[in-house]
């Protein structure tokens, strides 16, 4: 599972002699553990679990590597995902004498598994009971030293699949886990639990009823697989931007219903201190830094700047103890955004960090860090990354009208329930794949493209226009829909394509002024393609081409907007024949300033 990228890894077998358990796990790439294998051998088995880790809750370390264990070293666990309820249970558990070893939500599952093992339920039992008290998103692979002859499964929201082999069987997140040995797999259904053995694959319910896998045969090769049959990593990744959004939400409350930060070294009377907010971030995380602007601006009532890393030092900004500074990097490793969080703190301001790669150096060295649980993003171009930085982006700003108390509680539920139908309107826009498609094989001669939006539109029209440059290497230029008149308007010849982010009708004088703004290229003879929400006909006249967004309140709508420009972007690239993934002189973690 290398590629899916990961920053630690672990393996554990039964020792068919004696029964043991025989694990080895190690922080890093799948060297460093091969190494140790080399050092330390395992025995000889036929039975075993391994798992390659992207750190979310605990930092990238041996210790936090799995596979888990019990209290008593009879179960070893592996698992993907989030368990929201970990912290209850993790309490429950230490308030009854357990000692967990490891700052995982892992672990948790691990001494509750062991715990219904030992009450005398098999490995199935344990795992339907374990799941059922789970809340969150998760994938379990769980052996019991005991009964060296099952592997047992479960899957809610994180995918799992079977590999049914002749004379053996294979669990995997994907089938790119077992391709070499069979293409034989079956897909398990939500809430499910699998036990495989020697001989078979066998599928019940949580409530433990009996239930059926989907079986297929896989016709892709060991590529295709990695990328889940798609022909990019970026594609993929586009298309997982619903579930990214979702985890992104996951665990954000206590369980008084309060929003919570992932890791908090800043007290609430720090915060309520902040009296200006500068966000700084490189490329992609920079038009999320952007939208951020709006958000917390209307929300919170706090002024807020946004500064591209790079720029930052060099202006001689004003910072003191009471500005927040806002580091956003998908990667957490940007040279530019880290000497520029540095700098800040040398002038004793405050540094929250939202980032992607746990345990990664901008988070270390900031005071707070909100995580965005996208899962690894390998293609260079963000796209997962942008979006649950959105996600984040909000978080942080309805955690700070929480705590300056600049909205009421009700209010703050109404915005995040939302945000939790986001993920089904980024779903509508991706079910809409095909139109967008059509669009690109339509301009695939262009040569030079512009992009217009307003408000929270425009910083995504920047992003549009960069995912043009960064994957299709064209001339592609944002704007926002006022300036135009002002300059850029002089670029407008005939047929010209000119795509449009029209916001949200009733929002002011917003959308009649972004409305304009489209009349006024198309009179210029621009090719207007216009993405405008459902119901909106005002825009029918001056569209030459229209794709509609779900209804969705303004400072939300980067989150749909976004999704037809990156599949744009990605499907002319490959009309064009470029490598998407990885795009001609770039880097998807810039270490050097
Ligand atoms: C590089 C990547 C961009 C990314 C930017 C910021 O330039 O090619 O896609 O947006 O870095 O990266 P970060 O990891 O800090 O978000």
């Amino acid at each position: 599972m290398e590629y899916r990228g990961y920053d630690s890894a672990g393996i554990a077998v039964i020792d068919p002699g004696d029964g043991a358990l025989a694990m080895r796990k190690k922080a890093g790439k799948l060297a460093n553990l091969e190494k140790e294998i080399a050092e330390v051998p395992l025995p000889d088995a036929v039975i075993g679990i391994g798992h390659t880790r992207w750190a979310t809750h605990g930092g990238p370390t041996d210790r936090n590597a799995h596979p888990h264990t019990g209290r008593n070293g009879r179960v070893a666990v592996v698992h993907n995902g989030i368990i929201e309820n970990f912290a209850t249970l993790r309490e429950q558990l230490e308030r009854a004498g357990h000692e967990l070893g490891s700052d995982t939500d892992t672990e948790v599952a691990a001494h509750l598994l062991e715990l219904e093992l030992e009450s005398g339920v098999d490995l199935t039992v344990a795992m339907q009971r374990v799941c059922s008290v789970l809340e969150g998103a998760f994938t379990f692979v769980a052996v019991d030293r005991l009964d060296p002859e099952r592997i047992v499964g479960a899957r809610r929201n994180s995918p799992l699949v079977v590999g049914i082999g002749d004379g053996e069987n294979f669990l995997g997140s994907d089938v790119a886990a077992f391709i070499e040995f069979t293409s034989d797999a079956l897909e398990l259904g939500q809430d499910q639990v699998v036990t495989i053995t020697r001989e078979g694959a066998a599928v019940t319910t949580f409530r433990g009823e009996p239930a059926e896998g989907r079986r297929y045969t896989v016709d892709w090769d060991l590529s295709a697989a990695q990328k889940d049959g798609y022909d990019w990593f970026m594609r993929k990744e586009i298309f997982e931007q619903p579930r990214a959004v979702a985890d992104s939400l996951l665990g954000r409350r206590s369980t008084s219903g309060r929003l919570v930060l992932d890791e908090m070294r800043l007290s609430d009377d720090e915060l309520r201190d902040i009296d200006k907010i500068i966000i700084i971030a490189a490329g992609t995380s920079f038009y999320a830094g952007m939208v951020a602007k709006y958000a917390i601006e209307h929300w919170c009532r706090i002024p807020v700047e946004v500064e591209l890393s790079s720029e930052f030092r060099y202006r001689d900004p004003i910072v003191d103890n009471q500005t927040l500074v806002v580091a956003i990097s998908q990667s957490g490793e940007t040279a530019d955004t880290l000497q520029a969080i540095r700098h800040a703190r040398k002038q004793r301001s405050k540094v929250l960090a939202i980032c992607n790669t746990n345990g990664s150096t901008i988070p270390r060295e900031s005071d707070a860090v909100i995580y965005m649980h996208a899962g690894p993003e390998i293609a260079v171009a963000s796209t997962k990354g942008f979006v649950t930085q959105l996600v984040a982006c909000y978080l942080l700003a309805l955690y700070l009208a929480q705590v300056k108390g600049t909205k009421y509680g009700d209010e703050i539920d109404a915005v995040l329930a939302q945000l939790s139908c986001m993920p089904e309107g980024i779903q509508t826009m991706l079910d809409r794949a095909e139109e967008v498609y059509a669009l690109a094989r339509r301009h695939r001669d262009a040569s030079t493209v512009l992009f217009l939006g307003r408000h929270a539109g425009y910083p995504v029209a920047l992003e549009g226009a960069l995912k043009l440059k960064e994957l299709a290497y064209l001339h592609a230029e944002g704007f926002a829909g006022g300036e135009l008149k002002h300059g850029p308007i002089a670029l407008v010849e005939n047929q010209l394509p000119v795509l449009c982010v029209v916001p949200p009708q009733g929002r002011d004088f917003l959308h009649e002024k972004m409305l304009s703004g489209i009349q006024e290229v198309r009179a210029r003879g621009a090719h207007t393609i216009c993405f405008a929400e459902e119901g909106d006909d005002t825009i029918v006249p001056f569209a030459d081409e229209l794709i509609r967004l779900p209804r969705v309140p303004v400072l939300l709508q980067p989150l749909v907007a976004v999704i037809p420009l990156q599949l744009f972007a990605c499907e002319l690239a490959t009309l064009l024949g470029h490598d998407v993934d990885q795009p001609r002189n770039l880097a998807k973690s810039v270490t050097v300033e």
